[in-house]
């Protein structure tokens, strides 16, 4: 029987052994599934603190119930290490570590690569090696490819390798790893195959493309499709905001065209490991080769300048009162990347709050799901959300608008709030002056613009 219908044969029965390499926010639920689908997996990971929690039975990843690890423990089917060598155990590897920019904007391609070597140093004939981690693309056949080979290993015959790009969306209810369509591409024919064989085994669609490089503009096209779409509108909401209309309104009208219109809502900025990062890989790659991806840079400019949008706000809402960001208490609510998840890395919230104390604000923060955060080795720990916190307040700004958080009782208590996400949009009028992403207070434009709403309405 040849390599690959062995390792066909392992898949299907479910005795093959599975690796997964990095077990964060996307390696976990990843290795959480291979185990629920049969499969025994080996999770490696260099964090001690993360292996340990693992084993224990308990879950770092709000998305990932502790109780389904525990029993995945349990039952022996998944196991966590930060021995190295017990990849050669696994007739599978999926690579999950982290690909950040460098300070220059370029890729930090480090992760990466240290996991091809350890990949590398412990491939064999009859494994099938993916890698999960968003790059450029040409990553997989510019830097796996050449590794399995200087280890004699002839890819599509003794190895099979190919990109599979994850798609996780924290906090997402609908989808997760499991019912979101998985895209793969092999360097080779049998080696898109084998990985197709290897995530359709617990993954409800696995979409195959022609290549490793197809698979990796894929991924960069759909994050590059909602940067660009949410600058879009985050310059929406400024126009809207010099013309005097409210931005909600129009977005909410233009979303009753039942065709050709897709919702995307403007906020404080971007945050997350993906959407902020994932498009300079490509514009990168492409200035390799001569090209400037004007999309990406100009998306990429506009939503990075929100959170000094927002806190021009939040100064201009505050003069109004006769004060000055300078000794306001001003509290932020929410500082994690997006609602209802624990997140900060990129967060537009860390800019907002970096951006007011440099004004001289006393800025403290509320947030359900993160307790407390470190900055540039300040530590900041949220505060309890109490009536005495909002009278206290001179400005309430709302950055996360996560689902838990009492916007009735801020609107009612605090004596401004600044909403960049709308939450309030359902509360009834309190104490509170709001002041939205977009003001629609200018009486002069609302008046010229009337005839033209009662002509036309919404359609
Ligand atoms: N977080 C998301 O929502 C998301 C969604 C889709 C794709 N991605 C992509 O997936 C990749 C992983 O992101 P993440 O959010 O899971 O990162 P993460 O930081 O949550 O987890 C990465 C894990 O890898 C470990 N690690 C780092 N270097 C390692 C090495 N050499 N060997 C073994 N383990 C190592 C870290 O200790 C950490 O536990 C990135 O390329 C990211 O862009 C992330």
């Amino acid at each position: 029987m040849s390599t690959k219908d062995l390792l066909l044969q392992k898949i299907e029965s479910r005795t093959a052994r599975v690796g997964v390499i990095g077990m964060g926010y996307v390696g976990l639920p990843l290795a959480v599934e291979f185990a629920k689908a049969g499969f025994h997996v080996i999770g490696y990971d260099i964090s001690d603190r993360v292996v340990k929690l693992i084993n224990g039975g308990r879950s770092h990843i709000a998305d990932v119930p502790a109780s389904a690890v525990a029993a995945l423990v349990k039952e022996g089917k998944l196991e966590a290490t930060t021995d190295a060598a017990r990849l050669s155990e696994v007739d599978a590897v999926s690579i999950a570590v982290p690909t950040p920019l460098a300070k220059t904007r370029d890729p930090d391609m480090s992760y990466v690569l240290a996991a091809t070597q350890t990949v590398a140093r412990t491939a064999r004939p009859g494994q099938v090696i993916c890698l999960e981690s968003t790059t450029y693309p040409g990553t997989t056949r510019e830097t796996l490819l050449p590794a399995m080979e200087a280890r004699g290993l002839v890819v599509g015959r003794d190895v099979f390798l190919a990109f599979s790009p994850e798609r996780v969306d924290p906090g997402n209810l609908v989808y997760s790893t499991k019912n979101t369509p998985k895209v793969v591409g092999g360097i080779t024919a049998d080696c898109g195959e084998v990985a197709s064989a290897l995530y359709g085994a617990c993954i409800d669609r696995v979409v195959l493309v022609s290549s490793p490089e197809a698979a990796e503009l894929t991924k960069l096209l759909e994050n590059t499709f909602r940067s660009v779409n949410i600058a879009l509108v985050n310059e929406m909401a400024i126009v809207c905001d010099k013309l005097g209309v409210d931005v909600w309104e129009v977005i909410d009208a233009a979303a009753t065209k039942p065709f050709g219109f897709m919702r995307f809502t403007p906020g404080p900025g971007i945050g997350g490991h993906c959407i902020p990062l994932d498009p300079h890989y490509l514009a990168w790659k492409m200035r390799t080769l001569n090209y400037k991806t004007r999309f990406i840079d100009l998306a990429g400019e506009i939503n990075s300048e929100m959170p000094a949008f927002v806190v021009d706000k939040v100064a201009d809402a505050l003069n109004d009162e006769r004060k000055s960001v300078n000794g306001s208490r001003v509290l932020v609510i929410g500082v994690a990347y997006k609602r209802d998840i624990d997140d900060i890395r990129e967060s537009p919230a860390l800019d907002v709050i970096r951006l007011l104390e440099d004004r001289g604000a006393d800025v403290a923060y509320h947030d359900p799901f993160v307790r407390s955060f470190q900055e540039e080795s300040i530590r900041h720990e949220s505060v309890p959300l109490t009536n005495d916190e909002l009278d206290r307040s001179d400005a309430v700004v709302i950055v996360t608008d996560h689902t838990n958080i009492d916007y009735q009782m801020l609107v009612d208590r605090a004596p401004l709030v600044i909403d960049t996400r709308n939450a309030t949009a359902r509360t009834s009028p309190g104490r509170a002056r709001i002041v939205s992403l977009s003001s629609s207070n200018s009486p002069a434009m609302v008046e010229s613009m009337a005839p033209v709403a009662a002509g036309k309405g919404v359609a």
